[in-house]
């Protein structure tokens, strides 16, 4: 059973803490080290490929040399790299010893307190308030009005880059995608970044590669308030996280003015409201004490953890079927079976077996974030007699732990049907933590229900009407911040499939 979280606030450790100067002594090896935990010697242009690029190719590197759990000094700070499936389960388990640290510093001024990242009794509380939202009839009813809706107009849009015969970066499109889903899904609000340009969503973007370019930074002079009014990188995020908080604000007062003249309250069981089924009308009906920002920055934590991961599983799972053709018409005849030329409703899901398997497969391949960051509150020792102390910085490599010889056969190979068509979900708990794309413990996402579905049903859509191939001889090579991108986007030709894709405007608009 996880142990009760021992702080009760949100507020990080500042950079010049007890817990980073522990980590600073640790990487300049200054005391002794009878942690067990050997030590990676790091290359210096291994270390600035970590802090600049795709961090988790020199962990896999290391993992290989060192083994399944290694410390890294990486500038001034300190890691431990743990790569094992039973350490990596004692970590995420046992949520009071070991708080979410580096994640926190570098997304605090997106977040504020949202709950993603807060500790203690506040997180305890929002997400308590939070999870109830995101029930069975929900997630029934977004299928259909917002997973489908929105995959279709994509399609509608290809269509015309079928028509034209010009390149696609389905990377772009797809990010696109999941930030229409996400808007509609949570505030009724249309971002329509499919089709249109508009100062939020260049915002949103800007905050997130800020979070992103944080979470890599040597130095974070972030920190300091009087550089951030100088410096143009942060002038330009503080300006999008000011209207991206100012117009979630809107949306949420708009909709706290009608709940309130309406005197909406939730009566029953798996509530929605027919005609705005979004979270903020689910979390304003059901009273809960919250403030408005609190409330907000709930949200933007949703916004931000539900979009660009979902945006990149059907980038990644896209790229796996264009270079496995067997498995796209696998993928294809069963879309077409199960769904006879109309749009996936809510119970098809559960027979679009093998569509599944492939997102299941691309999120081993390819989990978002490849590595999860904690940060330990006691000392502790981990399984295999390894010792840690307050203020170790731990990065459990999910992508190292997926990757891993030692816990998967084929490892590096797309294998759709590894995990049984006909078995339960792959989780965290049926593979033992050897599959945790959504992470175990008390913080696992909370959106992994929401996030499967949406990507089943989007990649139904896509492959259902589209066939699709890579752009030949481009180079796709990956980075990362909170996700697994490319560097130069993922560029596709796409043409329309003739079999059973006439469906679609009758059967759509029926709907
Ligand atoms: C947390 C992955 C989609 C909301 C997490 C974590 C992971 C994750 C690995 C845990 C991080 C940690 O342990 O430090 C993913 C992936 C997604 C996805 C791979 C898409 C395929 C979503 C969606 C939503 C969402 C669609 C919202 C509707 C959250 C929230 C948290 C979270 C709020 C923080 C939970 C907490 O700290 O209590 N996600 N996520 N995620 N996710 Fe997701």
């Amino acid at each position: 059973k996880p142990e009760k979280p021992t702080n009760n606030t949100t507020k990080q450790s500042s950079w010049v803490s007890p817990d980073w100067l522990t980590s600073l002594a640790q990487s300049l090896s200054i005391g002794k080290d009878d942690s067990n935990i050997p030590i990676a010697n790091a290359k210096l242009e291994d270390v600035s490929e970590l802090l600049g690029g795709a961090l988790f190719l020199p962990l896999f590197k290391w993992m290989q040399e060192y083994g399944p759990i290694y410390r890294l000094a990486a500038g001034p700070r300190n890691f431990v790299v743990v790569s094992d499936p039973a350490i990596a389960k004692h970590v995420l388990r046992n949520y009071g010893k070991y708080a979410k640290g580096l994640v926190a510093e570098v997304s605090e001024f997106l977040f504020g307190s949202g709950f993603a990242i807060a500790e203690g009794q506040l997180w305890t509380v929002r997400r308590r308030a939070v999870v109830p939202s995101l029930h069975k009839t929900y997630l029934s009813v977004i299928v259909d009005r917002v997973f489908c809706k929105c995959a279709e107009r994509l399609v509608e849009k290809l269509k015309t880059n079928a028509l034209n015969g010009s390149a696609v970066n389905m990377e772009e499109n797809f990010s696109q995608l999941t930030l229409d889903v996400i808007g509609l899904a949570l505030f009724n609000y249309n971002f329509d970044s499919l089709t249109t340009d508009s100062p939020v969503i260049d915002a949103v973007y800007t905050a997130l590669k800020e979070a992103e370019a944080r979470s890599t930074d040597l130095l974070p002079y972030w920190k300091i308030n009087a550089l951030c009014k100088i410096i143009p990188r942060q002038i330009k995020a503080e300006k999008a996280v000011t209207l991206i908080r100012k117009t979630v604000e809107e949306l949420i007062n708009k909709c706290k003015e009608i709940v309130e003249s309406e005197g909406e309250r939730i009566d029953e069981e798996e509530y929605v409201n027919e005609t705005d089924p979004s979270i903020l009308r689910f979390l304003l009906a059901s009273r809960e004490e919250v403030s408005s920002i609190q409330l907000r920055d709930d949200l933007l934590s949703m916004l931000v953890a539900g979009h660009e991961t979902t945006g990149s599983v059907l980038t990644w799972t896209a790229y796996l079927l264009s270079k496995d053709p067997s498995s796209l018409s696998k993928a294809q005849e069963e879309v077409d079976r199960v769904l006879q030329g109309r749009s996936p409703t809510y119970e098809d899901i559960k027979n679009l077996k093998f569509l599944t398997r492939c997102i299941n497969e691309s999120l081993r391949l390819y989990p978002h974030p490849p590595v999860l960051l904690r940060r330990a509150q006691v000392a502790d020792v981990l399984p295999g007699n390894y010792k840690v102390y307050p203020g170790q910085d731990i990065m459990i490599s999910v992508y190292n732990i997926h990757h891993s010889p030692q816990v998967w056969d084929r490892a590096e190979v797309f294998v759709p049907e590894r995990f049984d068509l006909d078995g339960p979900m792959p989780n965290e708990t049926n593979t033992d933590f050897r599959f945790i794309p959504f992470s175990g413990g008390p913080r696992k996402c909370i959106g992994d229900q929401f996030a499967l579905l949406e990507a089943i049903v989007a990649l139904a859509i896509f492959v259902q009407h589209m066939d699709f191939e890579l752009v030949p001889d481009q180079n796709i090579s990956m980075t990362t911040g909170a996700t697994i991108h490319t560097e130069n986007g993922l560029y596709m030709k796409v043409s329309q499939r003739q079999t059973k894709s006439a469906f679609a405007a009758s059967s759509s608009s029926s709907r």
